[in-house]
């Protein structure tokens, strides 16, 4: 899975020097992102004018906060493959002005004539980025209550659920279906289920990931254990 993604990039990097990315963060493209590392130091790929933008933040982390998807992305990626920092969007958890922080994000994807490659990991209750269920196919990036179920995923990087942040920022799924390409990866048994609902059962907000099926330009890589329902 890892693999087959971390090719598919770094074949469109190296046809286009500025592709702008979108990047999630999670257990899921770890692999990926260790590929993508191994690729750039073995000089095979330059990721010296990419754009990146990350898709989600909890809510009172600061990017240096290890926890953070901030600091996930730099430590995992950006900073590895020599990402400029005038190149890299991060969504600010500890924002004053939280709506503003929301509304200035949309605009600086607009301003890169949106995503090129979009990178997406599922949560199991089919939240992509952190769109929850029942949030709008149109949404855009914007505060989200997480779910119990997002949370209790997350909680063992906390120590304990209760330290969790009961909110984030999120890129919306009006964002989202923008990317002109889209990557969908799930490994392992618990993501199975929600795999068969997102590609199989008719779109709904109950499953959000669902809004996937009528992206035009979408790649779903799965473990052979993700994709035991289908
Ligand atoms: C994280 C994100 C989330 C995760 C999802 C799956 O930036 O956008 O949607 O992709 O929660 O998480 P993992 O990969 O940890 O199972």
């Amino acid at each position: 899975m890892s693999a087959k993604a971390a090719k598919i990039v770094i074949r469109e990097v190296n046809k286009n020097q500025r592709l702008v990315l979108g990047l999630a963060s999670g257990r899921t493209p770890l692999g990926f992102y260790q590929r993508l590392r191994l690729a750039h130091k073995q000089g095979k790929v330059s990721f010296n004018n990419v754009i990146v933008f990350n898709l989600d933040e909890y809510i009172g982390l600061g990017k240096d906060y290890k926890n953070s998807y901030g600091y996930y992305l730099r430590h995992q990626f950006a900073d590895k493959v020599g990402i400029k920092d005038s190149n890299l969007y991060l969504l600010n958890g500890r924002a004053k002005d939280l709506k503003k922080e929301c509304q200035n994000y949309e605009a600086k994807i607009r301003k890169q004539n949106g995503i090129d490659w979009l990178i997406l990991g599922i949560g199991k209750n089919g939240h992509i980025a952190f769109n929850e269920p029942g949030s709008s196919f149109r949404s855009i990036t914007r505060v989200i209550n997480l779910t119990y179920s997002s949370r209790l995923a997350n909680a063992p990087y906390f120590n304990s659920l209760a330290k969790v942040p009961k909110r984030a920022i999120t890129v919306g799924l009006g964002t989202i279906m923008r990317a002109k390409n889209i990557i969908l990866m799930a490994a392992g048994k618990n993501k199975a289920e929600i795999i068969a609902q997102t590609l199989k059962s008719e779109k709904n907000r109950a499953v959000p990931a669902s809004a996937l099926q009528e992206h035009k330009n979408l790649i779903v890589i799965l473990d052979k254990l993700a994709a035991s329902c289908l």
